[in-house]
């Protein structure tokens, strides 16, 4: 699938010179109440955060103490695992990644007495995933999805029309033009990605795999943990052929914002990035802006393109002091003015369901309009099927994908994989360790 964009909102300007949505209907019931914020550390996401949270305490009196989550999504669930497992209620609301509610379920305060309505107008597949239990235990906060980011003007100029569709043209590609950049001085990558060992190299290895045929994690069609599999295995070599030829070996150290800082100061052809880092890409002092286009993922000839569901939540601390205000962060946060300024300010997708049709808003950010067609191509993470067990599930699969990168042989390492990952699955839930 081919996306073209034109503009997108989204530069760096500090939290006061943002206007961001008053709260409707605001109440200052709880006015001089203060509540701790678990928030986003990307540093846009931060930006607006406090643009938003400044806007929440003019109109409610609420004080709200923003700590921003530690960068890496795997350290975010360790720290808030620990603090929820601790005595002390230090944080009222925590932004929580899509695949957590199943763990941090007996945690987090059930919504559906307070927002049960406003849930309804967000798109059902978050809906869904926030429940759990038939208890709302987060509100969706933003929609994410796996994309291939290229360089229009480097395609162009190396006489390629449109962006890959199958890996084999993405390589082929990425192969033609970093040479012909290095013969002319350039310092320049094919294709770069998150191969660092933690949740992002699931998502990347899961779309290397569904999109060469492999199944998911846990084959929807069968049920069964589906990674020692020949096509998953070809699809790991295939990743692990990239680096030193068209991906650098310092790869493996890459999460979100690295991968994204070397895009961004012009060193790749092709980058897989989620949709968030789009505005940052765009804005103003983006020494590329203007010179990227977004497409779906590559997928191997004659399979499909897939992306990995991402997004984040809001979910409020079931020993909150204050969950009458932190409940009434949590319905600004997720309001659809609120989301509609985000999906404008910093590409953010809407989980709202409506705003997807809202002709202004598709005008002002063409990326949901070009990244609507690639929905129904997104693959989840099996976590509400394996619910608390799904970090440790994860972990036996990046850590194998990371020495299958290092050079490990694939076929030997997809078995061990698979041993260890069906075995975690067999244990009683509560005697889950991370491994
Ligand atoms: C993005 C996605 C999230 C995913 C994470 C992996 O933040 O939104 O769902 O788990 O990346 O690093």
């Amino acid at each position: 699938m081919l996306i073209v964009l034109c503009a997108a909102g989204g530069c760096h300007r500090t939290a006061e010179e943002l206007s961001p949505p008053p709260v409707p209907e605001a109440t200052r019931r709880f006015a001089g109440v203060s509540i701790t914020y678990y928030g986003d550390s990307h540093e846009l996401g931060r930006t607006l955060e406090r643009s938003l949270i400044q806007r929440f305490e003019q109109d409610t009196g609420i004080r709200v103490n923003l700590v921003p989550r530690p960068e890496s999504t795997t350290e975010t669930y360790v720290t808030y695992d620990r603090q929820f497992k601790a005595a002390e209620a230090e944080v009222d609301v925590y932004l929580i990644d899509l695949i957590w509610p199943a763990a941090f379920a007996p945690y987090l305060l059930d919504l559906t007495p307070t927002l049960a309505t406003e849930a309804r107008n967000h798109l059902a597949m978050c809906r869904e995933s926030d429940t759990v239990g038939g208890r709302l235990v987060a509100m969706p906060y933003f929609l994410d999805l796996g994309l291939l980011y290229y360089r229009k003007d480097l395609l162009e100029q190396h006489g390629y029309a449109r962006p890959p569709v199958t890996w084999e043209q993405l390589e082929a590609m990425a192969r033609d033009i970093q040479s012909g950049e290095r013969s002319g001085g350039r310092d320049l990558w094919g294709f770069i990605w998150q191969g660092l060992a933690y949740e992002g190299l699931t998502c990347n290895a899961l779309e290397w795999q569904e999109s060469h045929g492999g199944g998911g994690l846990i084959d929807p069609r069968t049920g069964q943990v589906s990674v020692d599999d020949p096509r998953a295995i070809a699809a790991f070599r295939r990743a692990a052929g990239w680096i030193g030829t068209i991906t650098p070996p310092a790869v493996i150290s890459y999460d979100e914002p690295e991968s994204l800082d070397r895009f961004r100061e012009g060193g790749a052809v092709f980058m897989r990035n989620w949709a968030y880092v789009h505005a940052g890409l765009e804005a103003a002092d983006s020494p590329i802006r203007g010179k990227v286009g977004v497409a779906g993922l590559p997928a191997a000839a004659g399979h499909r393109s897939v992306s990995v569901m991402g997004g984040w939540q809001l979910g409020v601390s079931r020993r909150s002091r204050h969950p009458e205000a932190a409940v009434a962060f949590v319905r600004y946060l997720t309001s659809p003015e609120v989301q509609a300024w985000r999906a404008r300010e910093g590409s953010y997708l809407p989980t709202v369901q409506k705003l997807w049709d809202d002709p202004g808003l598709r005008s002002d950010l063409p990326l949901l309009a070009a990244v609507a067609p690639q929905l129904p191509n997104m693959i989840q993470r099996p976590s509400g099927r394996v619910g608390p067990r799904y970090n440790a599930f994860s972990t036996y699969y990046y850590e194998g994908v990371e020495a299958i990168l290092e050079g490990e042989a694939a076929g030997m390492i997809a078995a061990r994989m698979q041993r260890d990952m069906v075995r975690l699955l067999a244990w009683p839930e509560s005697s889950v360790r991370t491994p």
